[in-house]
């Protein structure tokens, strides 16, 4: 099928939905959508979407059609009673979820006659369909290849294997890395602020650059047992990490921003420990 004339139904206008729908609309693509709560889909409708009344009436009128809804209990209720209409059919589910959810749900399809393919978004609304967007998708290779063009405009596919689970392990993997991130982030301003600095100043030109220059050792010394290597000096870390929180008990940072501190400061001391 001609990838520019193939029918594009979305299931949910959230914040993503419409991201992913405006991206869709922008490349040439045909949309229809659908949200349980009408009024949501006025701009897009404008941009040359159709709106449709009914889960199955979104169904009827797409070739593929994408789920992007709260989670994987929305996306069960929403198809429960539809489903009938998707049999032979492909659904796109880029709804977040676990990998559990997203085994299950493929499985609850395919009994369906419905073929899946999950998927896991790498972008937030405002950088879908950026250069630096991509998206997970796990299924089958061929379901990928029919799809991955169709829908290339909202972010770069990337397909991470056949289980339907693995878009969602990758996801929620690589989110985890990020909220890791972003509560060394917290801590860190707030120890700054609490101690008087400038929160503005220290994030532009030391928090930033200092994180860039560690990203990838952090990324690649990764491990998965929490190994600490040798060379590594894990008695200076463990000094190091006690210096933190040192610093961080003085100025008053609420305990509960110093988890991963705490966490690898346990890592250093069992190394040292041997
Ligand atoms: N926003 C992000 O930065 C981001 C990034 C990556 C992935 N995601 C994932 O994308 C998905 C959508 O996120 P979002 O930002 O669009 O969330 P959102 O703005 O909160 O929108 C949630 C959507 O789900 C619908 N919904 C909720 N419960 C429902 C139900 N029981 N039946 C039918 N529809 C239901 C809502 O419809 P109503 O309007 O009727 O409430 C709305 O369309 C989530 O799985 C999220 O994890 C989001």
């Amino acid at each position: 099928m001609n990838t520019q004339h193939e029918r594009i139904s979305i299931l949910g206008l959230g914040a993503m939905g419409r991201a992913l729908a405006s991206a869709l609309l922008a490349a040439g693509r045909d949309v229809t959508v659908w949200n349980r709560t009408p009024g949501k889909a006025g701009e897009l409708v404008a941009r040359g979407a159709r709106e449709a009344s009914s889960v199955e009436e979104a169904i009827e009128a797409g070739d593929l059609t994408v789920a992007c809804l709260l989670n994987d209990a929305s996306v069960r209720e929403t198809l429960a009673p539809a489903v009938p209409k998707l049999a032979g059919g492909t659904l796109v589910n880029l709804t977040s979820g676990s990998v559990r959810q997203a085994r299950e749900l493929a499985g609850w399809l395919e009994g369906q006659g419905v073929r899946l393919l999950s998927g896991g978004i790498m972008a937030v609304p405002p950088t879908v369909g950026t250069a630096g967007a991509f998206i997970l998708y796990s299924g089958a290779r061929d379901l990928f290849d029919r799809v991955a063009p169709v829908l290339g405009p909202i972010g770069r596919p990337h397909w991470v294997g056949e289980d339907p689970g693995f878009a969602a392990l990758y996801d929620m993997a690589a989110l985890s890395g990020m909220y890791g991130m972003s509560a060394g982030a917290d801590h860190a301003v707030t120890l700054v602020h609490r101690e008087g600095g400038d929160v503005e100043t220290f994030k532009r030109e030391v928090l930033q650059p200092w994180m860039e220059q560690m990203l990838p050792f952090m990324v690649g010394g990764a491990d998965v047992t929490a190994f600490v290597p040798e060379e590594f000096n894990p008695a200076m870390q463990a000094t190091g990490l006690e210096n933190i929180l040192s610093a961080s008990e003085e100025a008053g940072v609420p305990g509960d921003l110093a988890g991963h501190l705490r966490s690898s400061l346990w890592r250093m001391r069992r190394a040292v420990a041997g």
